[in-house]
């Protein structure tokens, strides 16, 4: 992912990290990818892992390395809750892990600045040996609607930038996600973000402070109007909610912002379809019905987010570097 970043940092653009939980939904991302020609950061949660028994899933991922290899691609660990889960994911064949030390293990409980840079650096020592890239966490996101976040109001545990600089000097972080205001899941904000709720002054302050670290937004999906349209209508609750403006992620990816979290807009999209078919057809019952509508609705907001963060048309810009190259890269950098 380190180059993934680098390049995306000389080209001016940011780069999607699309979650995932199975086959549909890494067909959607490389299917958007090719159709864009974009590079792609493909993440999964801990819940991805055990969903998919792991090996499940790291199989699917061979079979788009194989499929689609004109596409450069990372398998990257998304919110690792210890040094031991990004261990596994780095002995299981992932490029790229994030150590979210900013809560403890429980995933839940917001942790000390000295927990979090000894377990962060504990994982950046493991995977640079391998060549393994590492994004690390400081300050905290708001919510607990997936297991993620410290439970606590989303501008209770903003990034300090004067943590942040300590933070990376003091464990090597590739990548640093970073607490402006978001939140994971559907339910970010309660009307229209503004500066008192979206903190994008104090991203652009880190970067100022932090020029050439990858900077990471988390709770980063848009959460638009019609795809939330699409699920009430056809029988869903969703009660009225916003999510991230894409014109502050491009604002974002003006200042340093180089990787982007969306999942939610993904399960917006699938289960708008699915909802759609169960409701107009009810005497359905191949799987395949409605399976392939989801896949494709998760395809286009994809490939819309790719075009909006500049990712696409870049596919072809460089050869992807191996581990092991990448990892002799890190020995010098350390030795100099
Ligand atoms: O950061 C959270 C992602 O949306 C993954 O959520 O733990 O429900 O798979 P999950
Ligand atoms: P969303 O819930 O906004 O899609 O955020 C996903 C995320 O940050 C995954 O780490
Ligand atoms: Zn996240």
């Amino acid at each position: 992912m380190r180059q993934l970043l680098d390049e995306a940092a000389k080209g001016g653009y940011g780069v999607g990290a699309f979650n995932v939980n199975n086959m549909e939904q890494i067909q959607a991302i490389m299917e958007a990818a090719r159709e864009t020609k974009s590079p792609v950061i493909v993440q999964a949660s801990r819940g991805a892992r055990s969903y998919s028994q792991d090996r499940f899933l790291y199989h699917l991922m061979l079979a788009a390395t194989e499929l689609y290899p004109e596409i450069p691609m990372v398998l990257h660990q998304d919110h690792g809750n210890s040094p031991e889960t990004c261990k596994s994911a780095i002995a299981m064949g992932f490029t790229s892990v994030m150590m979210d030390g900013s809560l403890m293990p429980d995933g839940k409980t917001p942790s000390t600045f000295e927990y979090n840079v000894s377990a962060t650096r504990e994982v950046v020592e493991a995977a640079h040996a391998k060549g393994v890239t590492v994004e690390g966490e400081i300050g905290c996101l708001g919510g607990i609607e997936d297991g993620h976040g410290a439970g606590v109001d989303a501008l209770s545990h903003l990034t300090d930038p004067d943590q942040a600089v300590e933070f990376v000097r003091l464990t090597g972080v590739d990548a640093l996600a970073i607490a402006i205001g978001t939140s994971h899941g559907a339910y970010k904000f309660s009307k229209k973000p503004t500066g008192d709720t979206l903190k994008m002054d104090r991203l652009i302050e880190i970067h100022r402070r932090l020029p050439t670290t990858h900077l990471v937004m988390h709770g980063s999906s848009s959460v638009p109007k019609d795809l939330q349209d699409i699920i009430n209508q056809y029988g869903g609750k969703l009660k009225p909610t916003w999510g991230v403006p894409v014109e502050e992620i491009q604002l974002g990816i003006k200042n340093g912002v180089r990787k982007i979290n969306v999942d939610t807009d993904s399960r917006l999209a699938i289960t708008g379809a699915i909802r759609k078919v169960f409701w107009e057809k009810p005497e359905e019952f191949d799987p395949r019905s409605y399976l392939k509508p989801a896949r494709e609705a998760m395809k286009k907001v994809v490939a819309q987010r790719m075009t909006q963060f500049g990712q696409a048309g870049h596919a072809g810009d460089y050869v992807p570097i191996p581990l092991d190259e990448v990892a002799r890269g890190y020995q010098q950098h350390l030795a100099a």
